[in-house]
């Protein structure tokens, strides 16, 4: 796709469908777990629903566009395509490096499936994974990490990598691929979750890989054929409608989050405030080089668990959720799933309300603490 155009406009071409005259200009899912077959065995592009569909092809296409991929593959969801991308690339004996500060799911898959299977798992975090890459064979990085939002310095990594002759699994959750494409820093794999900004309105789950070796993609795609966590073709259609609006939504959210910490920075009820794309924040020069836009999460921390309660319980837009990236404004106290945090400490997801609405109204709720 021409690099002249921008993210709204490269995601509003990466959806649509060729203009042939009588098709329609939004097509509808393709609902089939079965396929005409044809006597030239072996050459249809589709047999049966575990194998593939042409709605997910309609969306890997547009996936692996704007993750700057040869190719991108579906799942049912950020889990099934990490763990697909784990199980093609750390065999028995690799050592495999996971974010220590990261998505804690992760850390869980590593080390109660993978470990007992001889794969070393070591977790790092994000200061820490370019050391760990040096002794590694596989490494999955998260940048920003969720949810303290620390950044990885992804060229360094990705060279540590190099050297080494590791693979380097980025996951582009937080960001989203209009935030930052790590295969052009030079990552081996995007995984992802698109149940978060991608699918943006906290009604579905979805997940996807994105690269451009063709061996490491097939090798992730035979996972997906026979481990099945595929994603259904009506979610896949869902995602792809939302992906067109994605550009509208992400700027919006990247400028609440930016005012929401800016405000919230220096109000006295909050102890500290990370936002990459704030000045001050210790993040900013390494997200200032390698991202395009920094977000639309903002972590703070507040005195204790009930001043997070109350935020919520005062605020009129608000909701208390755990996920991200949808439309309203969400706060979920991290806590509560057993990160390594303070009590008081929040992740707020920011949504896509008027951003002068959603700054009085988090404020209102604050001074009333
Ligand atoms: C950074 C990150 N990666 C992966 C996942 C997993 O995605 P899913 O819930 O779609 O399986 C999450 C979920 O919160 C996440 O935050």
């Amino acid at each position: 796709m021409s690099d002249h155009f921008g993210d709204s406009t490269r995601a509003v071409k990466a959806v649509s469908s060729l203009p042939v005259p009588g098709d329609p200009v939004g097509p509808g899912p393709v609902l089939a777990s079965a396929y005409h077959l044809s006597d030239d065995e072996g050459s249809e592009q589709n047999t049966y629903g575990r194998g593939s569909n042409p709605t997910w092809r309609q969306l890997e296409s547009a996936l692996a566009q704007l993750e700057g991929a040869e190719a991108a593959l579906v799942f049912g969801s950020g889990m099934a395509a990490i763990t697909a991308a784990l199980r093609a690339t750390a065999t028995p004996g690799s050592v495999l490096v996971v974010p220590a500060d990261g998505y804690y799911q992760v850390r869980r898959y590593a080390t109660e499936s993978l470990a007992p299977l001889g794969i070393t798992v070591r977790e790092a975090t994000a200061d820490e994974i370019c050391d760990a890459a040096e002794t590694a064979d596989v490494v999955l990085a998260e940048t920003p990490t969720n949810p303290a939002l620390d950044v990885v310095d992804l060229r360094r990594l990705a060279h540590a990598c190099r050297r080494r002759g590791a693979r380097l699994l980025v996951d582009n959750t937080t960001a989203t691929p209009l935030g930052q494409q790590p295969l052009a820093l030079g990552a081996d794999l995007v995984v992802a979750s698109a149940t978060k900004a991608l699918a943006g309105h906290s009604d579905m789950l979805a997940g996807y890989i994105a690269g451009s070796d063709s061996e490491l993609i097939a090798a992730v795609e035979r996972e997906r054929l026979l481990a099945g966590a595929i994603l259904g073709s009506f979610e896949a259609w869902l995602v792809l409608r939302s992906l067109g609006s994605v550009g509208l939504r992400f700027e919006r959210q990247c400028a609440n989050a930016l005012a929401l910490a800016t405000a919230l920075q220096g109000h006295r009820g909050v102890r500290s405030v990370r936002y990459p794309g704030l000045p001050g924040d210790p993040s900013h020069p390494l997200a200032a080089g390698q991202m395009r836009r920094f977000g639309g999460l903002v972590s703070i921390e507040l005195a204790d668990e009930a001043a997070v309660h109350a935020l919520v319980r005062r605020s009129e837009l608000l909701v208390a959720a755990t996920s991200f990236g949808g439309i309203h404004t969400s706060v979920d106290r991290r806590a509560r799933w057993g990160d390594p945090v303070a009590d008081g400490f929040a992740r707020i997801s920011a949504g896509i309300e008027d951003t002068d609405d959603l700054v009085a109204d988090v404020v209102a709720a604050l001074d009333a603490q």
